[in-house]
């Protein structure tokens, strides 16, 4: 595992950028998974920026989103659908048949979260897998407890992760209870990940992640057990790491 520490939040989402672009430099018909939520966001913004004026090119790529709510559909503003072609999708030049997300909308549920494992098994596997990291330890919305070997499926949001996300609706009685997430084991196939924190809310995810026992009570510890794993925090988020890195 790969840990880097960064000064700050925008030189974190710099090395991030770099990483994706090199991927997508040298395979242009590659696969990648993204995540949603506040961190990605200055990554994405840079993406869109060596789009524009670098000729950052997407046109073959084929993309993965690790989550979305249960019951809200695409067109919804707090949908992960959303998220992703506001903040990046519709800035670049994605194929729209290339994009997939989970549906929140989908009627069985179960073998919605089976065409979807297919999907990715399709196009090859994910090559980088983007993730974020919840307070609590968790990676998409696998949340503590989750089996370490979990595949797509519906998952109960902790309430912890509801009121987390509550800052992105109106009103918190509006954050959906369910979600459908690619599973820890879906998230461990991926050739490489990219594991990004920021702000000291994550500095205890962090230090268990890097250097905690592994433990489903804080799923993002399984990490460690991945080949190309690549993590990249800011001061604030490595404040509580033990170690030199
Ligand atoms: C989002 C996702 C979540 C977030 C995590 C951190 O697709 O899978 O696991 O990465 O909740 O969220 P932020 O970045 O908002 O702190």
């Amino acid at each position: 595992m790969l840990v880097y520490i960064k000064e700050n939040y925008e030189e974190m989402s710099k090395e991030a950028a770099r990483i994706v672009a090199e991927l997508v430099r040298s395979k242009p018909s590659g696969v990648l998974g993204f995540a949603t939520g506040g961190t990605p966001l200055e990554l994405y913004k840079e993406l869109i920026r060596m789009h524009q004026h670098e000729g950052l090119d997407f046109s073959n790529i084929t993309t993965f989103n690790l989550d979305e709510y249960v019951g809200l559909p695409p067109e919804h503003p707090q949908s992960y659908h959303y998220f992703m072609w506001e903040n990046l999708f519709k800035h670049i030049n994605v194929d729209r048949r290339f994009v997939h997300f989970p549906k929140g909308m989908a009627q069985d549920i179960e073998a919605h979260c089976e065409w979807y494992e297919k999907q990715i098994e399709k196009a090859g596997g994910i090559d980088l897998q983007i993730l974020g990291i919840g307070a609590n330890g968790h990676i998409a919305f696998n949340e503590p407890g989750s089996s370490l070997g979990s595949r797509t499926r519906i998952k109960t949001l902790t309430g912890t992760t509801r009121e987390a996300n509550a800052r992105f609706f109106d009103d918190p009685s509006q954050v959906p209870k369910y979600a459908i997430t690619m599973g820890v084991g879906t998230i461990m196939d991926a050739k490489k990940l990219l594991l990004l924190a920021s702000g000291e809310s994550k500095a205890e995810a962090i230090a268990a992640t890097c250097e905690g026992p592994i433990t489903a009570k804080c799923p993002a510890t399984i990490v460690q057990m991945h080949r190309h794993a690549t993590v990249i925090v800011d001061q604030a988020a490595a404040a509580k790491l033990t170690m030199k890195y």
